[in-house]
């Protein structure tokens, strides 16, 4: 009996180790010569097999979103295979939906390219630039939010964007991080950002610490989450930092559309969280279609006595106050938990699903 196991068990230790070898030479040795890699039926480059498909693309001026530096975490960097579809990993099967994955969808950072392979992404990612710029200013807003400006050095003719989108920072090797575009004036040299510090956040810290004259890289401008040219009423509902994008839109509707009301529904903890507080008051008393619902979750009755403050949770004031849902359209940023509670709120009061865009953060 040990004389025939003893073999076997040899024999079996012998085929695992060759195995493993042959899965670290895969990995790490294994050439693949070089690829076609075909972009929306149109764009063709010659990429090195063996590269991640996000960095293909990146080194050919193709820049997809990330808000994970490639880990696999964020699921921006989404694209569609449609030939030489790779077997999903593990990790898509998390991100990425069944019906997604089966129809070709991968992760671009996960995604080797080891053969020719086509993919489909909006076409859209395919205008995004690498814009290089020098802080102009970096001042508090809030004890933990900065405002900074951004002068645009190249390209030469600056930055175009659609009130609402954001932009991928580089904040270090590998990683980008998005921010929205908080601008109210518009210039195609100079932009906008607020940042929050998050706690050991690398991005956010990074921009944080840039001081005036400091340069950074960036990329964009991203995202479906835009004005939309139409007649309806225009719903922002705003939960801290998330206030950025809105004021690109606000001020847009404000300037472009004479017969489109405005209501900001901006929620915050307290009183020192609350920023632009006065830009809002002021604009409120210039324009008579702006109305500006300011709520903070703890109200201090010092605080009660300087303006109709509501108290509480923001979907609340819009439950509270929004009237004709059915001819407005609704733009939220914030939390997830503020957004989901006010997307109930918004559908209750007969806005239409189709027509609640929304950044979540
Ligand atoms: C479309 C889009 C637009 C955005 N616009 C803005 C903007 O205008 N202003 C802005 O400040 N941010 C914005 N963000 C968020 C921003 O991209 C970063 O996610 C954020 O700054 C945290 O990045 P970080 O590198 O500092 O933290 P990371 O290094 O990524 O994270 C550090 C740790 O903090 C945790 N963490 C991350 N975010 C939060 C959070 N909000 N609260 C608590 N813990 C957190 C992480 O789970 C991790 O454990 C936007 C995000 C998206 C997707
Ligand atoms: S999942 Fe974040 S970059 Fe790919």
């Amino acid at each position: 009996m040990t004389a025939f196991v003893i073999p076997l068990v040899v024999m079996n230790g012998i085929a695992v180790i060759i195995f493993a070898l042959i899965m670290l030479l895969k990995t790490f040795v294994a050439s693949y010569g070089s690829c076609q890699l075909v972009v929306n039926g149109s764009k063709t480059f010659t990429v090195q097999g063996g590269t991640y498909l996000n960095k293909a693309l990146f080194e050919n001026k193709v820049y997809l979103p990330s808000a994970c530096g490639g880990k696999g975490t964020c699921g921006f960097c989404k694209v569609q295979v449609t030939e030489g579809i790779p077997d999903p990993l593990p990790v898509e099967e998390i991100l990425i939906n069944y019906k997604d994955i089966r129809q070709g969808f991968r992760l671009s950072c996960q995604t080797k390219l080891r053969s020719d392979i086509s993919i489909e992404i909006p076409e859209e990612l395919l205008s995004i630039r690498e814009y290089r710029g020098v802080i102009r200013s970096s001042d508090y807003v809030t004890r933990d939010i900065k405002r900074i400006g951004i002068h645009i050095d190249e390209p030469k003719d600056g930055l175009d964007f659609k009130s609402g989108q954001y932009l991928m920072f580089k904040v270090g090797e590998g990683e980008t991080r998005g921010y929205s575009i908080a601008s109210t004036e518009r210039r195609q040299d100079e932009v906008q950002i607020e940042v929050k510090l998050i706690p050991n956040g690398l991005g956010s810290s990074y921009l944080h610490s840039l001081a005036e004259g400091d340069e950074l890289t960036f990329f964009g401008p991203y995202g479906q989450f835009y004005l939309r040219d139409t007649s309806h009423k225009v719903i922002c509902v705003a939960g801290g930092v998330g206030l950025a994008p809105m004021k690109p839109i606000i001020f847009e509707t404000l300037l472009k559309y004479p017969d489109r009301d405005v209501e900001l529904y901006y929620g915050v903890r307290t009183f020192e969280d609350l920023y632009d507080h006065d830009m809002f008051l002021r604009l409120q008393a210039n324009h008579p279609r702006f109305h500006y619902f300011p709520t903070l979750e703890k109200l201090e009755e010092t605080v009660a006595s300087t303006y109709a403050f509501t108290q509480g949770f923001v979907n609340k004031t819009l439950a509270a106050n929004l009237t004709d849902g059915d001819k407005s359209e609704a733009y939220l940023c914030g939390p997830p938990l503020m957004i989901n509670s006010s997307i109930k709120e918004l559908v209750e009061k007969g806005v239409p699903e189709i027509r609640i865009l929304y950044d979540k953060f």
